[in-house]
């Protein structure tokens, strides 16, 4: 293998750094983006009359049938040859010879590696972005069928009050939504060409940027060639999109890991989904989502990684950069696959509302809507507060719940608290009262089910 700056060199790289500076091994998935940069610099040359046309036609005559080779498993990758950018064009100058010569012409593997980067990032955004949306799609059938199934909702994962299954579900979608925005500006902000960018400077020779930029989808070039090659913002950007994915994707997992064990029984995961133990034959385990939980750390560990690449690195391109790849495809990876399962878990999970229903009335979720009803009454609402502390002490100390107090205990009180009380008590009376937009009630997860069906049929 050749070599492109051997003759700069006195000696042959040690076996060691060899070894150690290759990114062959991992940046070889983006040879379909180097490839299609290739044609469009070349087709560019051309046009430029830096090559003729009968050069430019090999090349990309050569390139596609790399392309094929490497699509075909037929390529020989060496790690001599560094990267998948001298990889390609060491194989394409070995197969047609001095055309293949000429395509490194006013280029660097500078741009060539930022621009290659950026358009595997604006394909993964999208394939991230569609599994988001399958798996808002999940919540949704899921959140359709309970839109009247109440379950308790928890702070500070006490009993706080009660929600329909379907607004609990539907809190998800939300997230999901917003992060799927953050991937679609992260991909507006990186969708421009650093291409012609060369090494640092640009070139001497007139290249035509916007070319290549038009040929390759860009709808602009980034216009300072420094930092069109010294930049990856929009890699950490990326990384830190997907951390709050894997934030929500395990927060959600932590819920069903609870919500799945013996104490709370509130949702069954279908066996296709659990794992068993090797000596307790009872278990269903929701190893699953422990995973999920815990693929988050690896995200925000290339986070770190990441931001801390950036940090210190003089202005220009460095080496350094080289290892962003490493964190950008693991974090893709990891994020893709945990959305995936995601969504499978969600279809393949039943909400266990019988049990649910026949645990609400403990607790006392009732409570905060049983202070708005003297609200109503005309109690201000810090009194209120304290009546219903109190009642709630006395059933506690009773065993109580506030639906079994008597009209006269209630009249002990206050004497505001009339027959209609009991109206407003009890888990299922509470959610049907909600009016507020956005409350957990069922009206309002019906008209976010619906704003959700129609928004998802449309992205
Ligand atoms: N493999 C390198 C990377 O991923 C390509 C650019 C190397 N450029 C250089 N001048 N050493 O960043």
């Amino acid at each position: 293998m050749q070599r492109s700056w051997e003759k700069r060199l006195a000696a042959k790289p040690d076996e060691l750094t060899v070894n150690y500076v290759e990114s062959l091994s991992y940046d070889k998935r983006l040879y379909k983006y180097d490839i299609v940069g290739s044609i469009a610099h070349a087709a560019m040359l051309a046009q430029q009359k830096l090559i003729t046309q009968a050069e430019f036609r090999a090349i990309e005559k050569g390139l596609v049938e790399i392309s094929e080779d490497i699509e075909a498993g037929r390529f020989e990758f060496d790690k001599a040859a560094e990267d998948i950018h001298m990889a390609i064009e060491a194989a394409l100058i070995q197969r047609i010879g001095d055309p293949g010569a000429k395509l490194h012409t006013g280029r660097s593997r500078n741009d060539q590696v930022a621009t290659d980067i950026r358009l595997w990032l604006r394909d993964e955004i999208e394939t991230l972005q569609a599994a988001i949306a399958r798996l808002q799609a999940a919540f949704v059938q899921l959140a359709s069928k309970h839109t009247n199934d109440p379950m308790p909702a928890y702070t500070h994962l006490q009993r706080a009050q009660p929600i329909v299954i379907a607004a609990y579900l539907l809190s998800f979608v939300e997230q999901l939504e917003r992060d799927s925005v953050r991937l679609k500006n992260c991909r507006m902000i990186l969708n421009a060409s650093p291409l012609g960018s060369g090494a640092i400077a640009g070139s001497t020779l007139a290249i035509d940027r916007k070319s290549t930029a038009e040929q390759l989808g860009f709808p602009d070039i980034v216009y300072n060639s420094i930092d069109a090659i010294s930049d990856r913002d929009f890699c950490a950007e990326f990384i830190f999109d997907c951390a709050l994915i894997a934030a929500h994707l395990s927060r959600f997992a932590e819920d069903w890991i609870l919500f799945s064990s013996h104490e709370f029984g509130f949702l069954r995961i279908d066996d296709a989904f659990c794992t068993s133990s090797s000596m307790m034959p009872q278990k269903r385990n929701p190893d699953v989502l422990e995973l999920m939980r815990s693929k988050t750390g690896a995200v925000y560990g290339a986070l770190v990684a990441m931001l801390t690449i950036l940090k210190g690195q003089p202005s220009g391109y460095n080496r350094d950069l080289q290892e962003d790849k490493i964190h950008v495809f693991s974090t893709a990876d990891t994020t893709a696959k945990s959305l995936e399962i995601a969504a499978a878990v969600v279809s393949h999970t039943t909400f266990q509302t019988k049990e649910i229903r026949a645990g609400l009335d403990s607790g006392f979720l009732d409570a905060t809507a049983l202070a708005e009803y003297l609200v109503q009454k005309g109690i201000p609402f810090r009194k209120a507060h304290g009546i219903v502390g109190a009642l709630v002490a006395q059933c506690e100390q009773q065993g109580k719940s506030l639906g079994q107090l008597s009209r006269a205990e209630f009249q002990e009180r206050s004497s505001v608290i009339e027959a209609d009380v009991y109206d407003s008590l009890g888990a299922v009376n509470v959610v049907r009262h909600y009016v507020s937009a956005g409350a957990a009630g069922p009206e309002q997860a019906q008209q976010q089910l619906t704003f959700w069906k129609k928004h998802l049929a449309e992205s």
